[in-house]
């Protein structure tokens, strides 16, 4: 007995069968294209995501042919607009979460949304649904007209499985067109986007059977028809399912292209300039928070892709590891794709400041690794003013393997590191567990326990008081650059 949970990623969509017992039983993964036909467009084909999702769902049951599927999950990326015609046919190329094209919808938000903040816990940001849907609206209007539904990215496949057009809460709130607090649409974002209720699909929670596979879908996945499939979530959700963080104050950080800082609420409590994202999470009755900054592994990647090429990441980190704490004055600003928190500013951009003759190697990746950390303590520190006390984050992502680097996080965050077994599973496994949850009946306690710690990362009061400065330095120069950026992006 075992269920299916898919991640709906970026570049390509990861799916694993998950055994009663949570235990990872097989998993495959396949790619699709992104497209940017124009700057700061970012598309994709929800018919590749389909492909992808039937070829490594096939690929999963090939590897464990007699296991019965009991129920399914998905996690995805998030914020995309997906939309479709009175007939169920995709009308456009989905507008990811990445695409920057709509500011000045924001600023219309802004301006004609009294109470957005508190209504939807959030700032209007480009990555969004909402402003999404207005671009279109103002861009493209007799395609507008033909749209009867729009479906977020993992929405979309669940529709393609069971036919039923369902939003799910931790996905859904990253609309920017609900009513947060109350886990329901908002009457008053959906008229100031001009989109009737009918549009979006009926709210589900994540645990919360959205529907059944129908013949059609089961043939062409090779999953018996009928079998449940659960509301889901968002891939941050999903992942802090799959890494445990769902009790109150449990909060991850995650390193990977992006760097993201979540945190479980009991309570709905936006920050309150909406520089953190404040969602449902996928467990009924818990929210949560987080802040997300667009390259932080992303920059690290960048700068050993363009300086040094093909050097080893592990060598790199031990090497920054022998410069100065503070890199002798040179400081990174990670802002290589814009920035969401704290600046909400697609157009902010990178910098190194301060280089001297006496900068080598070690100073320039000691100054982008600090610059990485800096920018997640931007979050953590939202996270403790918004008021959750956060003393403890589980890593997790590909971006935390290196133990200077996350000494130096210990350090800048104030805050104990810890690593755990089975944490970087992420999103795929968060969609099964929650599969377990809304089909197998299993308890979240069980079903959602975070792995016993393997390593951990103890902030050194000396450092901590040393970081301030560094922190200060880092947190004065976007002002100062801002000018500068926008002039030039
Ligand atoms: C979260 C976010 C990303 C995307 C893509 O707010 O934008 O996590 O979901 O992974």
């Amino acid at each position: 007995m075992a269920v299916i949970g898919i991640d709906l990623g970026t570049s390509g969509c990861k799916t694993v069968l998950v055994g009663r017992d949570g235990v990872i039983l097989a998993s495959a993964t396949a790619e699709y294209p992104l497209s940017t036909p124009r700057p700061l467009w970012s598309e994709q084909d929800p018919h590749d995501w389909w492909r992808g999702v039937v070829a490594s769902v096939k690929a999963v049951l090939a590897q464990r042919p007699s296991e019965p599927v009991e129920g399914l999950g998905i996690g995805g990326q998030m914020h995309g607009a997906v939309l479709l015609d009175g007939a169920g046919q995709v009308v456009r190329p989905a507008i990811l979460w990445n695409d920057g094209r709509c500011q000045a919808e924001c600023d219309l938000l802004h301006k004609t949304v009294k109470g957005l903040i508190k209504e939807t816990g959030n700032r209007a940001l480009v990555g969004f649904t909402a402003p999404k849907l207005l671009w279109v609206q103002r861009h493209e209007p007799k395609l507008w007209k033909q749209v009867r539904t729009v479906l977020l990215p993992k929405d979309y496949l669940r529709w393609r499985m069971t036919g039923e057009a369902v939003a799910e809460m931790s996905d859904g709130a990253g609309m920017l067109l609900m009513d947060v607090a109350n886990r329901r649409w908002s009457k008053k974002l959906l008229a100031a986007c001009h989109i009737d209720e009918s549009y979006l699909g009926r709210l589900v929670e994540g645990t919360e059977i959205a529907g059944r596979v129908t013949a059609a879908a089961a043939a062409e996945l090779g999953i018996p028809e009928g079998t449940p499939v659960v509301g889901g979530a968002g891939d941050q959700a999903a992942g802090a399912v799959g890494a445990g963080c769902v009790t109150p104050g449990f909060t991850t950080i995650a390193i990977g292209t992006s760097g993201v800082v979540f945190t479980t609420t009991k309570g709905y409590a936006p920050e309150k300039d909406g520089r953190l994202h404040t969602f449902c999470h996928a467990i009924p009755g818990r929210w949560h928070q987080m802040g997300v900054m667009l390259s932080a592994a992303g920059s690290l990647q960048w700068y050993r892709d363009t300086l040094v090429p093909g050097a080893d990441f592990g060598a790199l980190c031990d090497e920054a590891g022998t410069a100065p704490l503070g890199c002798d004055g040179l400081t990174f600003l990670p802002y290589l794709t814009g920035e969401r928190t704290p600046l909400c500013d697609p157009l902010a951009r990178g910098a190194f400041v301060g280089l001297a003759r006496l900068h080598g190697r070690a100073h320039l990746t000691r100054a982008v690794l600090e610059g990485i950390c800096c920018g997640l303590v931007e979050s953590l520190e939202l996270i403790r003013s918004a008021g959750t006390k956060v003393t403890e984050a589980t890593v997790t992502g590909g971006g935390t393997r290196s133990a200077v680097w996350m000494q130096m996080l210990a350090d800048l965050g104030n805050v104990r590191i810890v690593q755990r077994a089975g944490a970087d599973a992420g999103p795929a496994l968060g969609g099964a567990r929650l599969a377990l949850i809304g089909c197998c009946g299993v308890p979240v306690k069980t079903a959602c326990a975070p792995g016993p710690i393997e390593a951990s990362y103890t902030p050194d009061k000396g450092r901590v008081k040393a970081y301030r400065s560094v922190l200060a330095r880092y947190r004065a120069l976007w002002p100062a650059l801002r000018g500068y950026c926008h002039a030039v992006a």
